[in-house]
């Protein structure tokens, strides 16, 4: 990013959104940025935050490396410190071999000759060969090697770099007389290489990859994404392909927003990732079985993550490499853009048209598209759910409220599984009852949270802790909070209106959720949130103990009175809002018929807030 100095300020092109003239400014003396165009600011942390995705944690440590401070971390245990050495010791020998094997691409006689020879050929231009790093590794038995031993890199971490293999007691360059790709992690760094074969050699495999090391873990690896990260953000979507090459071939032509997945299929880990920047994947594969087969293996996992599936599937025996070679840059954009189609939707067109008029396999697909539409079981995803039952319902011919049936069984089946996993968990935490005292930090945690927050927590923990019993002979507490909670916006804490959310959705399909549903959730944030909820410290209002002269009654047999009180002090909170928002307009407003509307509503809100009032006389939270 370039940044000109205007005044005090610097001025430059914003790194969020697409623009053309600039309106990111950067001011050093007070420590923020602020982008007039789309809005965003921040500070230091909270730019890298933003721009490089990292978390809290990973851009402090970006900053004190870049200004040498140290930073100083609890103690970690010795493995742990073991590791992090050997992480950094490979990331520093894969910098140096990036830095050799380019070198020898393009200032040695056999590089220039065989390995920038064969880039140019495919149409690789020299500018995108120097931002991918591309590099070549001589043919000679040990030539980097030996340049790596006399610059005192140890024989252990080369080999476990996999840079060399070692025989017979002796060291060999691994990737000899091949194409180097340097795969890079999310900061930039190299951790591996993929290295491809230039001469035909049928029984040399194409491609030799780094082996899996501390720091280079193929399913949480994604290639390209560190230069991907911010056209994915500007671009609200993510193209993912199979290939180095394809991914090389499509930034050249201008497409950046692009991944490859390693040829394999994707792991949750890569589908993470690819969340932290956009929930809209694209799939570009070669028309062929194999391809389509290795898309369908990772489409209910994207699902589950709540991600967008679309596919494209490249036409005869290109890959998007070679097609985008064939047909140019702007159509290939238009092709892709013409061909996208909803990935549950086409699998099932797809397995339609193979499936003529088999009765039984009919049956079989009808399961297995249900059991794909399941997946996607996030709160925030219900519309799509129910869009997806309708138009699957449609191209398959079949009763919609019959699939809704079949889709929430096997919704079910997964949440039965999921609560013997829980039970069994809550099992052996029992037995460790010890170690799990909540700590002084959690109160003085609570102790900060505001009484209407802690409100707020109170009504989602009665409802978690009690919904599924009897309300009065029809009802149970959840259906009558579920009724209660109308007004969207009683509760303001976004994660608990999450998790309000996910119950209804739970609830509404059937099932009977409790607190250990949210346990083990995918989202760490929301089931923490439902953890410390759980453990939320409360007290008997005074006045309860002349009530009930002696004995103190316990929450489970007050619990109708605990959801009562809680639920009104939410509407309570919501009238005093009201009321300030119709006090204001009331003194904004000239025109006398206006005032006197006003004023009504006040009477009738105050009147509202009096009848709350009388209920209100057992608040449980202090
Ligand atoms: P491809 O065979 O499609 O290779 O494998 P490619 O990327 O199109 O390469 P070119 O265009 O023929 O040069 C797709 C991906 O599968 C992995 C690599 O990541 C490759 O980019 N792969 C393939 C391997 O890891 N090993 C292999 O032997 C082959
Ligand atoms: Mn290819």
């Amino acid at each position: 990013m370039k940044l000109k100095k205007r005044g005090a300020n610097y001025l430059g092109l914003c790194p969020f959104h697409n623009e053309k003239t600039p309106s990111f400014t950067v001011s050093p003396a007070k420590e923020i940025y602020k982008c007039f165009g789309c809005g965003r600011s921040g500070n230091t942390i909270s730019f890298l935050m933003e721009n490089e995705k990292y978390s809290y944690v990973e851009a402090l440590k970006w900053l004190a490396a870049k200004y040498n401070v140290e930073i100083e971390e609890t103690e970690s245990s010795p493995e742990l410190k073991l590791q992090q050495q050997a992480a950094e010791s490979l990331h520093i020998l894969n910098g140096f071999a990036q830095k050799y094997f380019t070198d020898k691409l393009f200032n040695s006689e056999e590089g220039q000759d065989i390995g920038l020879s064969y880039l140019k050929e495919r149409g690789f231009r020299e500018d995108i060969i120097m931002k991918f790093q591309l590099g070549y590794c001589l043919e000679a038995y040990d030539a980097f090697a030996k340049e790596a031993l006399a610059a005192q890199y140890s024989p252990e971490y080369l080999q476990k770099s996999g840079l060399v293999v070692i025989r017979d007691g002796r060291t060999i360059d691994n990737y000899r007389g091949r194409i180097i790709f340097p795969v890079h992690n999310q900061t930039g760094k190299v951790v591996g290489f993929g290295a491809r074969i230039i001469k035909k050699n049928d029984r040399a495999p194409k491609y030799i990859n780094t082996p899996e090391n501390e720091i280079y873990v193929k399913s949480k690896i994604l290639y390209g994404s560190y230069f991907a990260r911010h056209a994915i953000d500007k671009h609200d979507e993510c193209l993912l392909v199979e290939g180095y090459t394809d991914v090389i071939s499509l930034h050249q032509a201008g497409i950046e927003n692009v991944v490859a997945s390693g040829g394999t299929s994707l792991t949750q880990d890569q589908l993470r990732l690819i969340k932290k920047y956009t929930n809209n994947l694209t799939i570009i594969y070669d028309g062929d079985a194999a391809g389509v087969k290795a898309a369908q293996r990772g489409l209910d996992m994207a699902l589950e993550e709540g991600l967008n599936v679309q596919l494209v599937l490249i036409p005869d025996n290109d890959d998007p490499d070679s097609y985008v070679n064939k047909i140019g840059a702007s159509a290939f954009r238009d092709f892709v853009s013409t061909n996208k189609k909803d990935f549950v939707l086409f699998q099932l067109e797809i397995s339609l048209k193979d499936l003529g008029k088999d009765n039984n396999k009919k049956a079989l697909l009808v399961n297995q598209i249900a059991e794909t539409i399941s997946k996607i079981n996030k709160a925030e995803d219900f519309t799509k759910q129910q869009d997806y039952i309708r138009q699957c319902a449609d191209l398959l011919k079949i009763d919609e409220a019959g699939l809704h049936v079949l889709v929430n069984k096997f919704i079910r089946e997964r949440v039965t599984k999921f609560e013997s996993k829980a039970q069994a968990n809550e099992a052996i935490s029992q037995q460790n009852t010890a170690e799990f005292q909540p700590d002084d930090a959690d109160h003085d945690l609570l102790n900060l949270l505001n009484k209407d927050e802690q409100q707020e927590r109170a009504i989602i923990r009665s409802l978690l802790e009690f919904g599924l019993k009897s309300w009065d002979d029809e009802k149970r507490v959840a259906d009558f909070m579920l009724e209660e909670f109308t007004d969207e916006d009683m509760i303001d804490n976004k994660s608990l209106v999450e998790i309000l959310d996910t119950y209804k959705n739970w609830y509404r399909q059937g099932l009977e959720p409790t607190s250990k549903n949210f346990l083990y959730q995918e989202d760490q944030h929301l089931s923490m949130l439902v953890v410390s909820i759980m453990d939320f410290p409360y007290e008997l209002s005074p006045n309860w103990k002349d009530h009930y002269e002696g004995k103190i009654p316990t929450r489970e047999e007050l619990y109708k009175e605990e959801v009562v009180s809680t639920l009104n002090y939410l509407k309570l909170r919501k009238i005093k809002r009201l009321m300030e928002m119709n006090q204001k307009d009331l003194e904004k407003s000239g025109n006398a018929e206006e005032q006197l509307t006003y004023i009504q509503t006040h009477q009738h809100l105050k009147n509202m807030e009096k009848e709350l009032l009388q209920h209100i006389g057992t608040v449980i939270v202090k």
